[in-house]
């Protein structure tokens, strides 16, 4: 087996509104390496984005451990984290997040802008990563100028850009048709080829079956963990 770049350990997580308290995750243990591809399915509620915000450091568990890449996440500080998580990690949302009043260039150029690169650099690297996704022609439009795929692959180019090892998606499809989705997968097979490990959460089964594992969550607990081969 490859050496882990994500290891969690008895993570629980536990949401506290006043008197309400939520277990949305309990006892998960999960190891993935670098280079795998990975689904993580589940009924709604199941704790599946709260598992990808602990995994993305946008959010601690409240029991248990996590190694991410060798470092134990939950003793960080908070700008400690921050630098870890744009270090390593490119994060791909169900709504695109991308900037309205920003072109697709600079929408992905934006990871780039708080490093000391410089600016001709920085347009280079996003260039290179908007023509990864075949999107060069598109690089002065505007994200409302582009169909809804079409903005998914500058969030993946905007993902990529400062080459991070893992690639967290969540619902990453989730707002396109089939036959788009298809493409996007396309190129998570592509990335995935190239070496990045991919975390994706989906709904659907037609989406999971492109990854080479399957996680299914309930309740806050995983419940299968099985290999898949890529239809
Ligand atoms: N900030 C929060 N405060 C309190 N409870 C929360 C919070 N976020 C999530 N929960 C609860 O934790 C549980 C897991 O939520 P989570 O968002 O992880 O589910 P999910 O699997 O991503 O669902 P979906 O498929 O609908 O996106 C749910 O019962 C939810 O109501
Ligand atoms: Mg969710």
């Amino acid at each position: 087996m490859t050496p882990s770049v994500i290891k969690l350990k008895n993570i629980g997580k536990t949401y506290s509104n006043g008197k309400v308290q939520v277990e949305a995750l309990r006892e998960i243990n999960l190891e993935i390496g670098q280079g795998e591809f990975v689904a993580i399915m589940g009924s709604s509620g199941s704790g599946k984005s709260t598992l990808m915000n602990i995994l993305g450091c946008l959010d601690t568990q409240s029991r248990g451990n996590y190694m991410l890449d060798g470092t134990e996440i939950i003793e960080l500080e908070t700008d400690k984290k921050a630098e870890i998580r744009s270090a390593k990690i490119g994060f791909i949302f169900q709504s695109f997040n991308l900037l309205p009043r920003t072109t697709a260039l600079e929408n992905v150029e934006l990871p780039l802008v708080y490093s000391n690169i410089s600016r001709s650099k920085r347009r280079k690297s996003a260039s290179t990563a908007l023509s990864l996704v075949g999107l060069s022609q598109r690089a002065d439009h505007l994200p409302n100028q582009l169909s809804g795929g079409q903005q998914q692959r500058v969030a993946i180019a905007r993902a990529v850009v400062n080459d991070p090892r893992i690639i967290l998606a969540d619902e990453p499809t989730g707002n396109l048709d089939t036959a788009t989705s298809y493409e996007i997968m396309k190129i998570f097979r592509n990335l995935n080829d190239q070496g990045k490990t991919i975390v994706m959460i989906t709904h659907e089964e037609d989406i999971a079956s492109h990854s080479k594992r399957i996680i299914n969550l309930k309740d806050g607990e995983i419940i299968e963990d099985r290999p898949n081969i890529p239809a």
